[in-house]
């Protein structure tokens, strides 16, 4: 591991039990992020994208290898080093935007900055601004597109300025040029910020806006650009 990484797994394994006994989805896997990259991770579906995000995210545990955050093992965190993780030094951006229905667009995007006691101001409006939905600030999530409910999304992951961003499927709901528009204005933001995003895609719009493409085969991981 270099002394730039943030990220690092190595040998990473998880498996699934199943009728037929188990069977391994990830085998081995290696993985280095350095700080302020852009990678993308492809795969048909059930190759094990999700499962990877999940380990990475500290949301699951894997069978075997090992997960370091700065340097840090994350296999010996207790809960609470895990929530701790996840709150402060993540942001996420799902497919389904997972906003809250009953929380306006702005206290959506603020939520991240409440659970870790930074005020809220003048950062939400800033990161309204710049994904173009400062007019949209009052409304609830079912009074917006699923473009701009995205846009709301990653507005949410980036709030706390994590250092690191998981991303899975964010364009798989929006239709072609929302989703086109929508990782343009992502790819910004993320940037602006220096973090680090970690994607998993379908879409091959998403590719140009990364800086490393990785394919997720027979459980590892393979360089493709
Ligand atoms: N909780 C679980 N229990 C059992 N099997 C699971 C579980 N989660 C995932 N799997 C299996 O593990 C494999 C990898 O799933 P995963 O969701 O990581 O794939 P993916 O690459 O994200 O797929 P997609 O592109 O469809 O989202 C699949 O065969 C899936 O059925
Ligand atoms: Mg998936």
């Amino acid at each position: 591991m270099t002394s730039t990484a943030l990220l690092s797994a190595r040998g990473l394994s998880r498996g699934y039990a199943d009728a037929a006994g188990g069977h391994a989805v990830l085998r081995g896997l290696d993985l280095e992020l350095a700080a302020g990259e852009i990678v993308a991770v492809i795969g048909r579906s059930g190759s094990g994208k999700t499962t990877l995000l999940n380990l990475v995210g500290a949301m699951d545990r894997p069978d075997g290898g090992r997960l370091e955050f700065r340097g840090e093992d994350m296999g010996a965190w207790d809960d609470a080093a895990r929530t701790a993780f996840r709150r402060r030094a993540l942001g996420f951006v799902f497919q389904a935007f997972n906003l809250l229905p009953t929380l306006t667009v702005a206290e959506n995007v603020g939520l991240a900055l409440e659970l870790n006691g930074l005020p809220l101001a003048p950062r939400v409006a800033e990161l309204l601004a710049a994904l173009g939905i400062g007019h949209l600030a009052e409304r609830f999530p079912d009074q917006i597109s699923g473009g701009e409910q995205q846009r709301t999304a990653i507005a949410r992951a980036l709030a706390h300025r994590p250092p690191l961003i998981i991303a899975d499927e964010p364009t798989g709901n929006l239709d072609r040029d929302t989703g086109r528009e929508v990782i343009t204005q992502f790819e910004s933001a993320v940037r602006a910020a220096g973090a680090t995003l970690l994607m998993a895609t379908h879409s091959e719009e998403m590719l140009g806006h990364c800086d490393r493409v990785l394919a997720l085969r027979d459980g590892a991981l393979v360089r493709l650009a």
